[in-house]
């Protein structure tokens, strides 16, 4: 990206997460639906993930904020804007961003919901650092954040394995030094995609009626084959693209920080950038497919670890329902 386009770089500068307590490890899928550990664990790397018992995803997000504020020692009314990834919000209007808002104590933030599904952080974290680019505003956070138990249905095994609630947050604010923060990006959206994966009512097209609560039509529809074939090759060619575009050779990637899917798209787009095991972020086994919250969840947990360290380059990548698909590229800033 030419610098003269960006006043400022944006800069991430606090980070926070949360996921509820109560675990669902893969034994209790055993007694809801025919599955067992060995298929759920070779097919998707996926061991336990979490459940909200009590709340909506703007809890999930208030809590990963008041982490974010907490350890990074800001003011709540010293943000500007709240961006809030999620395709669960807690109800059709209002956003999600103005309940956490609320929540939160930011009385001095504008804010809205983007709705991404997988893909929702980094569509997310591209428009909140334009805001920053751009001069207009000094703190923006990010949020990726979904209750995916809300449309999970825990009757279906194709699906109801996969998914798992939680969310995550990070601070962005100006620099003047470019050499760090958010560098690039490219992202795509494909509404041809909409066959593959959806919720189909709810919304103005089925308005919730007894037919479509019924037949189920207010729950997540996958056809897991179809996304899988697309998904691989859409984060991989994207992720390959990005460092072409700027220049980055395998060994010059920290970490690949990919959306926590299935293991073997994962690692099928790590073996595509030519990059070694050790150079991926995973934690798929603990947290399944949190949809916009993976990626974040990822950056704030290997950050904390010590493992993500000042000045490492990160290519964020990834493929979701729309479909929307995307890559960007970052140099860590916090130390
Ligand atoms: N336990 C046991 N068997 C299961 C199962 C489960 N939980 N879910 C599906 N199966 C069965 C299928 O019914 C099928 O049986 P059949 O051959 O008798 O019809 C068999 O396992 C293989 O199914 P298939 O869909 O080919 O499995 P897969 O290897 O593609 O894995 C997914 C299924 C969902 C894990 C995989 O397709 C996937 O990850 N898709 C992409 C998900 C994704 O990236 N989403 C992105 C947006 S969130």
């Amino acid at each position: 990206m030419e610098e003269n386009k960006r006043l400022y770089s944006a800069v991430i500068t606090g980070v926070g997460m949360y996921v509820p307590e109560k675990v669902l490890d893969n034994k209790y899928f055993e007694g809801l639906v025919e599955t067992n550990d060995e298929w759920i664990t070779t097919r998707t790397g996926i061991k336990e993930r979490r459940f909200l018992e009590n709340g909506a995803t703007s809890d999930l997000a208030a809590e990963a904020v008041k982490d974010l504020l907490k350890t990074s020692n800001t003011d709540p009314l010293e943000i500007d804007a709240i961006i809030i990834a999620t395709i669960t919000p807690d109800m059709i209007f209002p956003n999600t961003a103005a309940l956490v808002q609320h929540k939160t104590g930011l009385n001095n933030a504008w804010g809205f919901d983007l709705s991404a599904a997988c893909s929702g952080f980094l569509f997310a974290l591209q428009t909140g650092s334009s805001l920053i680019e751009s001069g207009r505003y000094k703190k923006v956070i990010v949020v990726g954040a979904d209750k995916m138990s809300a449309i999970v249905d825990y009757t279906d095994r194709n699906t109801c394995i996969l998914f798992g609630d939680g969310a995550a947050a990070v601070l962005l604010e100006p620099s003047k030094d470019f050499s760090f923060g958010f560098q690039d990006s490219i992202l795509h959206i494909d509404g041809s995609g909409m066959e593959a994966l959806h919720v189909k009512a709810g919304g103005s097209l089925y308005p919730a009626s007894h037919e479509t609560v019924d037949k189920k039509m207010h729950y997540m529809f996958q056809d897991g084959k179809a996304v899988f074939k697309v998904a691989v090759k859409g984060m991989a060619d994207v992720s390959v693209e990005i460092m072409k575009k700027n220049n980055l050779k395998s060994e010059d990637i920290a970490f690949l920080v990919p959306h926590q899917a299935n293991l073997r798209i994962i690692e099928a787009t790590a073996q595509r950038m030519g990059i070694s095991k050790d150079q991926v972020t995973i934690n798929i086994h603990k947290y399944g497919n949190t949809t916009a919250a993976t990626i974040p969840l990822c950056l704030v947990e290997y950050y904390r670890k010590g493992k993500i360290k000042k000045g490492d380059k990160l290519v964020l990548a990834a493929f979701g329902g729309g479909y929307t698909w995307g890559a960007a590229y970052i140099v860590w800033s916090m130390d």
